[in-house]
């Protein structure tokens, strides 16, 4: 019988995932896969963590769902004092929402409603950066950099404008320090506002770690500080989106923390409920919630599902599991095993450029030449034969294509839970190294032995 789900590949066959047990998902023929992306840098906890489900049943038992125009719950109270007080310094309040694409939604119009509020009407413009993402929804679509993603779609995005990204592999000069290519990157946000005339600029927002679309890449550093310092001399608002990056993924439950940085809105969603249950959060500042909440009163916004109960409750349950077990520190630890296992085994290699990423959160990125950095045929859809051969090996693993431009380029994204055992990530690394080893034989990069 065929199916009646509008699949994201209608024309793919897939198998269907029966169970999950700790970092694998079992399909109906019983085959195992060790997810090594968490989904996509979403399953944090693995998939079968008891504390979380216990949580989930608690609340579901006792009240799933209050509508936020009548009732608070202490589900979401709770999780947003939680969060409130790990948060970057100046972030005061939270708005739950159910998911990554809506909570930067809510970031914009966050921003835009501010300066509405302070009778500062012009700004309107917002300033993101090439080769980001931020969600699929239209006003993110807008701000994301992805070229490809946004083609079909640009006649109904709204205006948006994209500077550099802060891509060291690829775009920091021969011969330039850290220090240099962060002050020229951020010399270029100081232009593109001015160009744009500051009294115009609502928002620069970037991804504090750039995932899917270019592959864990981190910032320099004093790159954001430089940044924050070129917001605040144009009164221009940092937003930063954490929805794949943050809630513990880099080693810090926020992911500025190790940039020094504290935004005025930044986003969160993917391991903040570990796909227990969907849910997705923007961080307020208590001067955005001043100005709005001492003005019109209200943020003028809402969807059905916002501070979901359950989903509140289940994402609360999985920021305890995380502090209870010290996973961080797991983080940190798995993390620099797999990026120097990585390092070590591809130190030679002739088409892997790159090893990076932060804690848990790596990207590999391929190139047909080390030397000039050359990317493959994009014809080739190296990353496609490497997540077929990955599953085939039971391993889930992220790649994607477009990684330098949109076009070309090709990496793959690991994002293992954070429960990984050493001897987890080994078998991680082993399933990669044969899965990579083949598909460029499949590819015809390298003839079989
Ligand atoms: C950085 C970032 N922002 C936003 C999103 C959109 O989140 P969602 O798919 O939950 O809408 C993603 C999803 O991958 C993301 O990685």
């Amino acid at each position: 019988m065929s199916s009646k789900v509008f699949h994201r590949m209608p024309k793919q066959t897939l198998p269907v995932a029966v169970a999950g047990e700790g970092i694998e998902i079992i399909d109906s023929t019983g085959k195992r896969y060790i997810d090594a992306s968490g989904g996509a840098a979403v399953s944090c906890l693995g998939h079968s963590n008891q504390r979380v489900i216990d949580a989930i049943k608690q609340q579901a038992q006792t009240l799933p769902y209050a509508h936020t125009s009548f009732f608070t719950t202490e589900a979401s109270e709770q999780l947003a004092d939680y969060l409130i007080e790990r948060a970057p310094a100046g972030l005061d309040h939270v708005y739950f929402v159910s998911g990554g694409s809506e909570a930067i939604e809510a970031a914009l119009k966050l921003a835009r409603q501010y300066f509405v509020e302070k009778g500062e009407r012009s700004r309107r413009h917002f300033i993101a950066r090439r080769q980001s993402y931020h969600g699929n929804t239209l006003g993110a679509l807008a701000i994301g950099g992805n070229a490809w993603r946004r083609e079909p779609f640009l006649p109904i995005l709204i205006e948006s404008h994209h500077v550099s990204p802060c891509y060291a592999y690829r775009e920091r000069l021969d011969g330039e320090t850290d220090e240099v290519y962060a002050q020229r990157l951020a010399d270029e946000l100081e232009q593109k506002i001015l160009e744009l005339g500051a009294e115009n600029v609502a928002a620069f927002v970037a991804e504090t770690v750039v995932g899917a679309t270019a592959g864990a890449v981190p910032p320099v550093r004093e790159y954001f500080r430089k940044i924050r310092a070129v917001c605040d001399r144009y009164g221009v608002l940092l937003i930063l989106d954490e929805i794949m990056s943050g809630m513990g993924r880099t080693g810090h439950l926020f992911a500025c923390e190790e940039d020094g940085v504290a935004p005025d809105l930044l986003t969160i969603a993917k391991g903040l409920g570990a796909g227990y249950q969907p849910i997705g959060a923007t961080l307020v500042s208590q001067r955005i919630y001043d100005t709005i909440v001492g003005g019109s009163g209200y943020f003028q916004h809402g969807h059905t599902y916002i501070g979901h109960a359950t989903a509140c409750a289940g994402a609360l349950a999985v920021q305890h599991v995380i502090a209870e077990d010290r996973l961080l520190d797991n983080v940190q630890a798995r993390g620099e095993q797999l990026r120097s296992r990585l390092r070590e085994r591809y130190a030679q290699h002739p088409y892997v450029g790159d090893v990076r990423g932060r804690g848990l959160f790596v990207g590999v990125e391929l190139v047909k030449d080390r030397a000039s950095k050359a990317s493959f045929d994009p014809s080739l859809k190296l990353h496609a034969a490497i997540k077929r051969e990955a599953f085939a090996r039971g391993l889930m693993v992220y790649p994607m294509g477009g990684t330098v431009d949109g076009q070309n380029g090709d990496h793959i994204l690991l994002a293992p839970p954070f429960i990984c055992t050493a001897q987890d990530i080994d078998t991680i690394e082993d399933r990669l190294a044969a899965a990579i080893g083949a598909a460029l034989e499949a590819t015809g990069v390298t003839k079989a032995a």
